[in-house]
């Protein structure tokens, strides 16, 4: 049996949403459809694993270090517990380090290289649908996200289900490999604003920083979040061309990526 955890965000959607016709497939989340299972990494009680072989971990969401820490580390004990063969985890691209995000993903790696468990490591890179989420453009058709001449390596997040769908399904050939999922196409202000006939003028990351604040309703985690995205692409440091392996999304896939410039097209337009 296969579960996925996390099985109502954007990305468990997407790959669930892939293995509907199968009846091996066991769908976990906090809040669960009919003939799915309650999992919820901040409640072990709900952490019921039996009879799972393959666990598919979609990460457990944007908190605090230690709060994603203490959920991941809840699942993975429960796993090894229930005697789970085969642990699939989403994590974040190499490349990735300098977000502010990194750490609990760089934690529950470790954590997993240490398990009793066969366990393979997605680290996915970021969304091009995240991307339209930061920098999509004002009502003037003007993106202004401080996002300087850097560009992103991003990925269609249905590629990235397709992978881990994949993946989880035959799991034995991935035993032990961390594969880095970014994307082919890096993206930078200009092509955004040129996919969309629109025009791009970088703010600062001072300025988007005032605003971000002036503006929050923030939770403690989440400007630095935010601001560690965009300079770490000003920064040149997710553009890809740091990852030594970058054909490992083709490989996967079978096939050519979905070009990250129509993920980014149609987040914005809602579809
Ligand atoms: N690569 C990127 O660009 C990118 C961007 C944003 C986030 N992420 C990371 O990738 C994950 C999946 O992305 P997404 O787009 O699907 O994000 P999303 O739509 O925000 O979904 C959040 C996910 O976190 C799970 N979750 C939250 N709290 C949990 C808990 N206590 N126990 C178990 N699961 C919990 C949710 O599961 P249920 O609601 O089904 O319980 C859901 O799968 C995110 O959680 C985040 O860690 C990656």
């Amino acid at each position: 049996m296969l579960m996925i955890t996390g099985a109502t965000g954007a990305l468990g959607k997407l790959v669930t949403a892939r293995l509907a016709d199968r009846a091996d497939v066991v769908i976990g989340s906090r809040a669960p459809a009919p003939g799915g299972r309650r999992v919820d990494f901040d409640d072990p009680a709900s952490l019921d694993f039996g009879g799972v072989d393959t666990l598919l971990v979609i990460s457990a969401g944007a908190a605090e270090d230690d709060v994603v820490v203490a959920r991941h580390e809840a699942a993975i004990s429960a796993a090894e517990k229930a005697g789970v063969r085969h642990l699939v985890y989403t994590s974040l691209s190499g490349d990735g380090d300098h977000l502010t995000y990194a750490l609990a993903h760089r934690w529950t790696e470790r954590r997993l290289r240490r398990s009793s468990m066969n366990w393979t490591i997605l680290r996915n890179g970021l969304y091009a649908e995240f991307l339209a989420a930061i920098a999509a453009p004002g009502p003037d058709g003007t993106i202004a996200a401080p996002l300087g001449d850097g560009r992103l390596a991003a990925v269609a997040r249905d590629d990235l289900a397709e992978v881990a769908a994949r993946v989880a399904t035959d799991p034995a050939p991935h035993a032990g490999r961390t594969y880095e999922l970014i994307g082919e196409q890096a993206l930078g202000g200009k092509d955004l604003a040129e996919a969309i006939h629109g025009a791009y003028e970088p703010g600062t990351l001072a300025a988007t920083r005032e605003a971000i604040t002036a503006a929050a309703q923030a939770l403690p985690f989440q400007i630095p979040m935010l601001l560690s995205t965009y300079s770490a692409i000003a920064g040149g440091f997710l553009d890809g061309t740091g990852v030594e392996d970058r054909g490992a999304l083709r490989t996967l896939l079978g096939r050519q990526p979905r070009p990250p410039i129509e993920a980014y097209r149609a987040a914005l337009q809602g579809s």
